[in-house]
């Protein structure tokens, strides 16, 4: 069995971070999110991976390589636009050949992982298999009607919705999907449907079976859920501190990485401090991740995501549900208490109290 991984799209809902990042390289507790989905099919046992990449091709082959960090092999295959799911499975149609595969989204999490899901299949006469999660609104959503474990029909984002089963982001097929792919039109946003592409599967008398997952999923598309990912990642993380802690208190699980220096400040759990990061003077955490290289001094950061190599300081407000991109500078003015001054790229956010 081979596994797809979708690392291209536009990532429009996570400018401006993804002007210069690839979202699926955006780092969840100091780790790219996309090598927690990576982790998780390696754990099923699949060796052999495809990437489907489009703008930001270099920086994913740079961030991953060959695959033999994870004693796998990687392929990686460009996709022209960013056109859909299923444009990019049908992209990845001469690499996966006759094999099943699992399709994974790449900027999504699941706290179970897909072991479970990988064996049903492997053991399993469908032609899919796709994994559902029980969500309070399903009308905002892809929903699949069931017969017990079998999927009668999809629809996408339904009115008066048939179920409260949502599609999680991870999904089993057989090489039939290609013909169902063959026979779609764009939808309405002018994109590739990999639902439509299940329903044709569906409308051709095909098998399609269901798995319920239980703990959590997220898909990190937005900031809002990049921070929660955040948080529920680093809920799971053990206390391990390896850096310098001086005249300091920690709180709860904090991983503080070696080569990381926390001079008189109190840091709450659950948090992590990167490698060669100095916090002085400061109050970090909780939910915060802070990345290699970064300076923080007086000043006080919570529910947050710290890319590397930032400098912040001298801050009177704390730092509150944000993500921060690369080498960002946040800083005190020397101003008029009552001017701003900032240098900002396109689509960034300020919120100001
Ligand atoms: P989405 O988050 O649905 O799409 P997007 O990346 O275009 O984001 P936005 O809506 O904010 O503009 O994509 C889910 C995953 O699939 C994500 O990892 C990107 C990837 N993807 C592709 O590889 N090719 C595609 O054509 C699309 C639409 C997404």
């Amino acid at each position: 069995m081979k596994a797809l991984i979708l690392a291209g799209g536009k990532g429009s809902r996570l400018r401006p971070i993804t002007y210069s990042i690839a979202k699926q390289l955006v780092p969840v507790a100091n780790k790219p999110v996309i090598e927690f989905g990576i982790e998780a099919i390696r754990e099923a046992g699949i060796q052999d991976f495809g990437f489907i990449v489009g703008d930001t091709a270099q920086d994913v082959m740079n961030a991953l390589g060959d695959g033999s960090r994870w004693d796998a092999k990687f392929t990686y295959i460009e996709q022209e636009a960013p056109l859909g799911l299923a444009h990019a499975v049908k992209t990845a149609k001469a690499y996966l050949g006759n094999d099943r595969f699992i399709m994974y989204l790449g900027d999504n999490l699941i706290k179970t992982g897909v072991k479970e899901l990988v064996e049903e299949f492997r053991a399993s006469t469908s032609d899919a298999l796709i994994l559902l999660t029980e969500v309070p609104n399903p009308s905002e959503f892809g929903v699949a009607e069931l017969d017990g474990d079998r999927v009668v029909r999809l629809e996408e984002k339904p009115q008066n919705p048939n179920s409260n089963y949502a599609l999680v982001g991870v999904y089993m097929f057989t090489p039939a999907i290609f013909d169902a792919i063959d026979t779609l039109q764009p939808s309405f946003r002018g994109e590739y449907e990999i639902t439509d592409a299940i329903q044709a599967l569906l409308d051709s008398k095909k098998d399609v079976r269901s798995h319920i997952v239980t703990g959590w999923w997220k898909d990190t598309g937005t900031v809002e859920a990049m921070l929660d990912a955040n948080r529920l990642i680093l809920e799971s993380m053990k206390h391990r501190v390896e850096g310098d802690v001086i005249e300091s208190r920690i709180a709860g699980d904090v991983t503080i990485e070696p080569g990381a220096k926390v001079v008189n400040s109190l840091i709450t759990g659950p948090a992590i401090i990167g490698t060669n990061c100095l916090i002085e003077d400061s109050t970090i955490g909780p939910y915060t991740s802070i990345a290699e290289g970064t300076r923080i001094s007086n000043a006080s950061v919570e529910f947050s995501i710290i890319m590397n190599e930032c400098t912040i300081e001298n801050l009177e407000a704390t730092l509150f549900r944000s993500l921060i991109g690369r080498g960002v500078v946040v800083k005190r003015a020397r101003s008029t208490p009552t001017s701003i001054c900032v240098v900002l790229g396109d689509n960034s956010t300020v919120e100001i109290p």
